[in-house]
């Protein structure tokens, strides 16, 4: 071999020696960033978790700087998450309305106060389950899951529980399609007071318009009859005075129980005494009594302890129960008002012999414009017990009926003696 062919012999071996060093360099360089990489990313793995330790061991000691730094990020990221959900479980746990949070698969994630304490379990027990299985209504289900398939807010209201609370309900989209947000509003006192709203206005064109028709046919009669008969004149005007005078009642009543429900009375508190607040109510209806033949009786035990009211409306209560008594007491009955002491209060009881009350309407008598028997109620409204209900009331008393129906009727009331009162 010529020294020429040699020595290019030896350049080529030189150069695939030192091709073969570089790669293994190479692939040592590269080895080592990959296991530096991978416990750098095990070590940031493993941040705030226990595990921490032995991945920050392998570490390479110029990337623990970096790691420290994570470290503190991912800290102080933590603590702010945890503040913001301790912000938003008590800002949600204030609201009077339900709210429940869902992921994008309807799963529970959050349930706020208000709504736990309505399906009486604890928040927690609720987390991680299914809506359905939360809350047991398809409704509401359907419409997270409308509300999670278009992305647009739903609303629709359900009445739940056995006592039928009405519910208005409305699913709003989180963002990125994550889940929803439910939020379950109790309308049932806003329905009722609407409803109530309505049964008044219905009432009350309801009693205007029989004293109004009554008026017109009494005037009409009386202008085309040209006043010739007087005792046919002095008769329609008699009647005519009688409806007048039952508006005018209605009127009054209206406006007292307006002021009432509006909490604009005031009472006058004084200490009370029972008897004579009896004995004017009996006064004031002797007359009307002797009319229909009635005997009042009067049982008032002298030293009956005084009560705190007001003297003024307390009679006013006296008054539309012996009304009552007299209205609905036929002719030769009895009606007897008594006054004793119980269990820390003065009750007073007005007793007839009359009609009586049904059962079912024991209670109900005490509404407004109720009237128990249409056919056998007369003249009235049916305001008076709903006023006389609201003035015990004032005065932190109760008011109730008993009654066997066609044996007569019992309404008591009771004031609560001095001391328990303000
Ligand atoms: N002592 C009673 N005996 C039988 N029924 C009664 C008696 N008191 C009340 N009621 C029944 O309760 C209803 C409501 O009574 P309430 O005093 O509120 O109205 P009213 O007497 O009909 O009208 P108003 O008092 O407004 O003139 C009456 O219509 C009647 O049906
Ligand atoms: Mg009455």
């Amino acid at each position: 071999m010529s020294d020429s062919g040699l020595s290019l012999g030896c350049i080529v071996a030189g150069v695939l020696a030192g091709g073969v060093v570089a790669l293994v360099m190479w692939w040592r360089l590269q080895r080592r960033a990959t296991t530096r990489a991978g416990a750098l990313r095990a070590a940031i793995g493993s941040l705030g978790t226990n595990g921490g330790d032995s991945s920050t061991a392998r570490l390479a000691p110029s990337d623990r700087p970096v790691l420290d730094a994570l470290a503190h990020v991912t800290a102080t990221l933590r603590d702010r998450v945890a503040t913001a959900e301790q912000v938003r479980d008590l800002a949600l746990s204030r609201v009077s309305d339900g709210v429940i949070i869902t992921d994008s698969h309807v799963i529970v994630q959050f349930v706020n106060r208000t709504q736990a304490d309505r399906l009486s379990l604890p928040q927690q027990r609720l987390v991680g389950r299914s809506l359905i299985e939360v809350l047991h209504d398809h409704d509401v289900d359907e419409a997270a899951r409308r509300c999670l398939s278009t992305g647009v807010e739903q609303r629709t209201t359900v009445e739940v529980g056995p006592d039928k609370r009405y519910i208005h309900v409305s699913a709003t989209p989180l963002g990125g399609g994550a889940g929803c947000v439910i939020v379950l509003q109790d309308r049932t006192e806003v329905r009722r007071l609407e409803r109530v709203r309505r049964e008044f206005v219905a009432n009350i064109s309801h009693e205007l318009r029989t004293p109004l028709a009554t008026l017109k046919l009494l005037s009409e009669t009386l202008v085309m009859g040209d006043g010739e008969d007087p005792v046919i004149v002095k008769d329609y005007l008699g009647r005519i005075e009688v409806e007048v005078d039952r508006l005018a009642q209605m009127v009054d009543e209206l406006g007292a129980l307006s002021l009432i429900e509006t909490g604009q009375v005031v009472l006058e508190r004084e200490t009370v005494h029972i008897d004579a607040v009896v004995r004017r109510a009996v006064a004031r209806l002797e007359a009307q009594a002797a009319r229909s033949e009635l005997t009042i009786t009067v049982d008032v035990p002298e030293d009956l302890p005084q009560p705190y009211g007001d003297e003024h409306r307390l009679e006013q209560v006296l008054v539309n129960l012996l009304h009552n008594a007299i209205k609905f007491t036929p002719v030769g009955g009895r009606i007897r008002v008594s006054a004793a002491c119980a269990d820390g209060a003065v009750k007073v009881s007005v007793q007839d012999t009359g009609v009586g009350i049904a059962e079912d309407d024991l209670d109900r008598i005490f509404e407004r414009f109720y009237k128990a028997d249409k056919s056998r109620s007369g003249t009235g409204t049916g305001l008076g017990l709903a006023i006389a209900r609201h003035i015990v009331e004032l005065h932190g008393g109760r008011i109730w009926a008993e009654s066997a129906e066609g044996k007569g009727a019992t309404l008591s009331f009771t004031l609560p003696l001095a001391s328990s009162t303000d």
